[in-house]
């Protein structure tokens, strides 16, 4: 009798976070024969999963709640249960957190695999017969290796095929991507365990868009996506400073850039420099694979895409700075958005952190308004940013502000850090009179429009355009 079942019936997600739960609520929907149980050792994070308020999901992401009340209870499921649902079922997806090491070989480059390491014990000790597990987490390459070894050396009397499947999903359109991916990678050498993979997606995508490639390359290629997809932001953030400088408009030049069908216009759009979990951890890894090969020139070309990235967060710092004579004691700043990117209510890497501490440094007093983004979760992110650099440390100098007006009351600038909607509408006639005066708008998004401003003695800077810059 085959090893392998006909076809899967029954998976389990381990990692409840950006990447699992949108993952598995889709795979769901879409597949409505298949019982997906979603596992995580965070208990908390269960809880807000199993919430019957959809509004306390864990997680922010359009269209998400709906998936999530079309498809929980019925084949979708989340629990703590980790140990029954690896035994139960046919197939595991790995979705767990891989940040970069902070210590030990590769500190600071090479990604953390100790939570892959754990699960791969877990699934050795827990599964029964033969089991596919799928690698998801952006994991560095060769993983499948390691995974491998680890769960044939701690289990005698079952078997397994790893597989690698990166999520190619962007947040704040995660939902929109998994439905319509661009492409999905199965990268292994068992062919059963792949096509019976990709049977899952070729229930709602089109079989010429599920590519199988060996392993390494599929990990390789996610690396690469996303370094690939940085180095434009890079490019674009350091022609920005350009512009400024000469008289060009940023959004002018994206625009004619894109228009090259052969660049296409995707990832030109200027801004404070890109954050999310997963650009700087992918191209540190792919720093750190370069070194370990002995390829100095290539790791160098890679490493100057998060040099530029940082520069870019500095340099805004630096010219808010400027622009306010020199110093930020006792002045207040209105901060518009910390989330990395709008429609997430995701902070990790957003350029608001560095920004922000910059500022707070300077001796500014910020005032920090998001309208997904939590009081602690900033606090959390200082903390962390702290720890890391062993910086100053921040007392009060900073407040968490419920609405727009709060913040922007008495402040004598206000910095639109995140592109949510709801401030591309603010009228700042009105947002005029409650400020300090002379006040200014720095605008790292390209939100405010021209006829909200024009009316105003408001001074305005709108990154990559000289004209505001030199108010
Ligand atoms: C990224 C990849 O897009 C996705 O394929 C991968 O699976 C995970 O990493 P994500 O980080 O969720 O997705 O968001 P993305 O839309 O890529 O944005 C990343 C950062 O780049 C954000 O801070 C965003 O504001 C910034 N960005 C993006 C720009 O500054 N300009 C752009 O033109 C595009
Ligand atoms: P991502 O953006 O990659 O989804 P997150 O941090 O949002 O990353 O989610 C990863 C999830 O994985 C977290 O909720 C974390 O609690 C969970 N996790 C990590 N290690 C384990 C483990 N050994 N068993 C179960 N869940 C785990």
């Amino acid at each position: 009798m085959s090893k392998y079942p006909k076809s899967i019936s029954r998976i389990c997600c381990i990692g409840a976070g950006y990447v699992g739960g949108p993952t598995m609520a889709v795979i769901a929907k879409n597949c409505p024969n298949i019982i997906v149980n979603v596992v995580d050792v965070d208990v908390e994070r269960i809880m807000g999963w199993n919430s019957s308020d959809l509004k306390k999901l864990p997680i922010f992401e359009p269209g998400l709640d709906k998936v999530i009340q079309d498809t929980r209870g019925k084949n979708l499921f989340f629990s703590t249960e980790i140990s029954r649902e690896i035994e139960l079922s046919d197939l595991i997806f790995l979705c767990v957190n891989t940040p970069t090491k902070n210590r030990g070989v590769g500190a600071g480059k090479a990604i953390d695999l100790k939570w892959v390491e754990i699960c791969a014990r877990e699934i050795a000790k827990f599964s029964k017969g033969h089991t596919i597990v799928v690698e998801k987490s952006t994991v560095a390459v060769r993983t499948a290796d390691v995974l491998e070894n680890i769960l044939n050396a701690n289990s005698q009397k079952n078997s397994f095929s790893v597989l690698s499947n990166p999520e190619f999903l962007s947040e704040g359109s995660a939902i929109e991507d998994l439905q319509n991916p661009d492409r999905v990678l199965i990268g292994g050498v068992d062919e059963k365990a792949m096509d019976l993979l990709k049977e899952i997606y070729a229930n709602w995508v089109n079989e010429d868009k599920i590519l199988k490639t060996n392993i390494w390359s599929s990990e390789l290629s996610k690396l690469t996506s996303n370094a690939f997809l940085a180095q434009r932001i890079s490019s674009i953030n350091s022609i920005s400073a350009l512009c400024e400088k000469t008289g060009a408009d940023i959004d002018e030049v994206s625009k004619s850039i894109g228009a090259d069908n052969r660049l296409g216009e995707d990832f030109l759009k200027a801004g404070p420099g890109f954050g999310g979990s997963c650009f700087q951890k992918d191209i540190l890894n792919l720093v750190y694979l370069c070194e370990f090969f002995n390829l100095p020139e290539v790791s160098k070309y890679w490493e100057n895409v998060l040099t530029i990235n940082n520069w870019q967060k500095n340099r805004i710092s630096k010219l808010i700075v400027e622009k306010l004579f020199g110093t930020l004691n006792g002045k207040k700043i209105a901060i518009l958005g910390f989330s990395f990117k709008a429609n997430t209510n995701d902070t990790r890497e957003s350029a608001a952190i560095r920004i922000c501490l910059n500022l707070l440094e300077e001796g500014a007093s910020l005032f920090i308004h998001d309208p997904k983004v939590q009081k602690n979760q900033i606090e959390n992110e200082f903390k962390n940013q702290q720890m890391q650099n062993n910086s100053f440390e921040i007392k009060s100098s900073w407040q968490y502000s419920e609405n727009i007006n709060d913040a922007i009351q008495d402040a004598n600038a206000v910095l639109i850090l995140t592109e949510w909607e709801e401030y591309r509408s603010i009228d700042w006639k009105d947002k005029e009179e409650i400020m300090s005066s002379p006040a200014w708008i720095f605008d790292t998004r390209s939100v405010t429009e021209e006829k909200n401003l024009s009316k105003t003695k408001l001074n305005f800077w709108r990154l990559g355009n000289i004209n505001t810059a030199n108010n």
